[in-house]
């Protein structure tokens, strides 16, 4: 993301420029981002966090944070990228799958923007964008993928015009997963904190034990029964050290083994991890394990774009965009369980080099 003047010299004598601004805010990150489909491609990357004192995240709260927030981030990235609204050529909004009342503020501000400046508006569903900007920083066009993130557990992979969903959790996410187990221990903050989980940081000089369900059923994982049974151990009095070790090596276990199938089945050569649990250290270590096992290619979306931001939203819009997609401001709804194998990917396998 170098400064402004890099940028600006960087970007004189080439084609023709053009230069996207994507909003995101699903769950608990107002992003903006704005990227070009010339280097450095990432303009700016401005985010605003919302962090709850204590327990999860309320949809109410998240919106007025978001609120009161959207202003001063969207004045940043500008700023940042030393442009004004007018110089873009599209605004993109991811307009789900997420929380509605979160939806809704970064969708109100897209429109906005858009009807007043007359700008395409460019509608992006969120774990698209969690895809494309791992193919896009990877350099991977083709990848089996893993997204792993606070809401999300999928392997993934592109067939036939879509991203088709090749396994999932049965329940809830692996960073739901590590997220509460952390809070109901008493080990929270559980924020990653230089690739590290607190349930890292508590497995430290933990052994597996044996009594925790494994649980992989078809091509799908489930993660509610570990959750429970873990819990229960540390009211029996187990160390918490071992119960924190167990835990996490089969709930990254699992993830791999059906990432594993889905490279056997799909006869892909190229694996991909990304979304906000993709910062987790062992996690990375375990999917280059099976990948070099495997003789594949594989990469990993860098820490600072694993969870959600504006930027990854903007370079899935600046991709549609090339293909023509835009959605009208009056149609422009948020759509809270908006399914990934229901996105049409006109572009693949195509990254902003391309274009
Ligand atoms: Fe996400």
């Amino acid at each position: 993301m170098g400064n402004a003047a890099i940028q600006n010299s960087s970007r004189q004598g080439e084609g023709e420029e053009i230069v996207v601004l994507g909003i995101e805010s699903t769950a608990h990150t107002f992003g903006v981002g704005i990227v070009s489909n010339k280097p450095p491609y990432i303009l700016a990357d401005a985010r605003a966090n919302y962090k709850p004192e204590k327990g999860g995240i309320l949809p109410r709260e998240v919106a007025s944070f978001f609120s009161s927030n959207a202003a001063k981030v969207l004045r940043k990235a500008l700023e940042d990228a030393g442009l004004g609204i007018r110089d873009l050529d599209g605004i993109a909004v991811a307009l789900g799958p997420g929380m509605g009342p979160a939806l809704r503020v970064g969708a109100t501000v897209a429109r906005a923007i858009a009807s007043r400046y007359g700008k395409p508006l460019i509608p992006v569903n969120h774990a698209v964008a969690h895809i494309e900007i791992a193919r896009q920083v990877t350099g991977l066009r083709d990848p089996v993928v893993i997204y792993v993130a606070g809401g999300n557990t999928s392997i993934l992979s592109f067939v036939d015009g879509r991203y088709r969903v090749f396994g999932e959790t049965l329940d809830i996410a692996l960073g739901n997963l590590l997220d509460t187990f952390a809070r109901e221990a008493g080990i929270a903050p559980p924020y990653i904190v230089d690739g590290k989980h607190s349930i890292d940081v508590c497995s430290e000089g933990g052994t597996y034990i044996d009594g925790l369900p494994y649980i992989v059923k078809g091509q799908d994982v489930s993660y509610s029964g570990l959750l429970t049974a873990a819990l229960r151990m540390i009211e029996k009095g187990y160390k918490l050290s071992d119960v924190c070790f167990t835990l996490r090596e089969i709930a990254f276990s699992s993830i791999i083994e059906v990432a594993e199938r889905c490279v056997a089945h799909t006869g892909k050569t190229q694996l991909v991890l990304t979304g906000g649990v993709a910062a987790n250290r062992l996690l990375r270590e375990k999917a280059s394990i099976m990948a070099r096992n495997r003789g594949i290619e594989y990469g990993a979306v860098p820490p600072r774009l694993a969870g959600d931001n504006g930027v990854m939203i903007a370079l899935t819009g600046l991709l549609a965009l090339s293909h023509g997609i835009t959605v009208d401001v009056e149609k422009a709804l948020v759509r809270q369980r908006w399914r990934v194998d229901k996105v049409d990917i006109p572009w693949y396998p195509k990254i902003l080099e391309d274009l």
